[in-house]
């Protein structure tokens, strides 16, 4: 499942750098968006992750990050989570950059996971741009206001049409560039600028290796495929490059 060649660059030197999305979450419970199960599947995209739909409905793009915050404050990280912080601990030279709004990384204990597509947990006004960590919400279907200037808040996430905010994209613009190993993992590799970074990272000279239940646009451009379950892979990856060799 794990070729030599890999288990011998993860037991040398590497500047890893790794790219997560949904799929990195899903054993822990936290639906994907293009998946089988997948939210897109369900949602409009456009009608609940957009700046218009927020400007146009807010109440309803509330309603639905509230059941979204409701379902990811009780979350646990998985042992793919707990494996990409061990591994962080292992080199030198290791960046993480995730899709995932979910805080699961940081939770797992990834010390400072690029997060590029913001934080779903967290909150900020639109008018002061107030930060806000884990808000109460009000129970009633309300738009949750600034204490500082009584402006609407949303949440902290990159949404559709949106740009990634400056520091994520500098900081991941060198992981990309650094990368001497580069891993994709749990990602249907469709939306940018994450979906072009495994490739970018590999034009510059990287090993890429990409992880996923099933193929994708990207796999082509591998260097290798590993299909499996993160939550299930990542732990034996681990084991096997710090299995002393008797
Ligand atoms: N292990 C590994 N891969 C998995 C697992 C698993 N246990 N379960 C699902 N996957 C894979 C799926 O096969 C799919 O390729 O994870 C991928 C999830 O793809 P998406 O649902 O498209 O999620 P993602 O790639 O993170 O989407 C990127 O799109 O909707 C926006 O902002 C949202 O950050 C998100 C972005």
């Amino acid at each position: 499942m794990f070729s030599d060649n890999l288990i011998n660059l993860l037991r040398g030197d590497p500047v890893v750098t790794i790219l997560t999305g949904a799929g990195i979450s899903a054993e822990s419970g936290v639906p994907t968006f293009r998946g089988e199960d997948g939210i897109w599947k369900k949602f409009k995209p456009e009608e609940i992750a957009s700046f218009d739909a927020f400007i146009r409905n807010p109440e309803l793009v509330w309603e639905w990050y509230r059941l979204r915050q409701s379902i990811i404050k009780d979350i646990k990280p998985n042992p793919g989570h707990y494996t990409i912080a061990e591994f962080e601990k292992m080199y030198k030279k290791f960046y993480l950059i995730t899709q995932n709004v979910d805080g699961l990384h940081t939770k797992a204990g990834s010390r400072e996971p690029i997060e590029l597509h913001g934080n779903i947990m967290r909150n900020r006004c639109m008018d002061c741009a107030k930060e806000y960590l884990e808000i109460e919400l009000p129970a009633e279907a309300a738009i949750p206001k600034c204490d500082a200037c009584g402006g609407m808040l949303r949440p902290d996430v990159v949404w559709f049409g949106e740009s990634i905010p400056m520091n994520a994209l500098i900081r991941s613009e060198k992981a990309v560039n650094e990368a001497t190993l580069f891993f994709s993992i749990g990602t249907s590799a469709q939306v940018q600028p994450a979906a072009s970074m495994p490739i970018r990272a590999k034009n510059g000279g990287a090993y890429l290796i990409e992880m996923n239940i099933e193929e994708t646009d990207l796999t082509p451009f591998a260097d290798e495929f590993i299909a499996g379950k993160s939550g299930e892979l990542l732990p034996e990856l681990k084991s096997l490059v710090t299995m002393i060799e008797n």
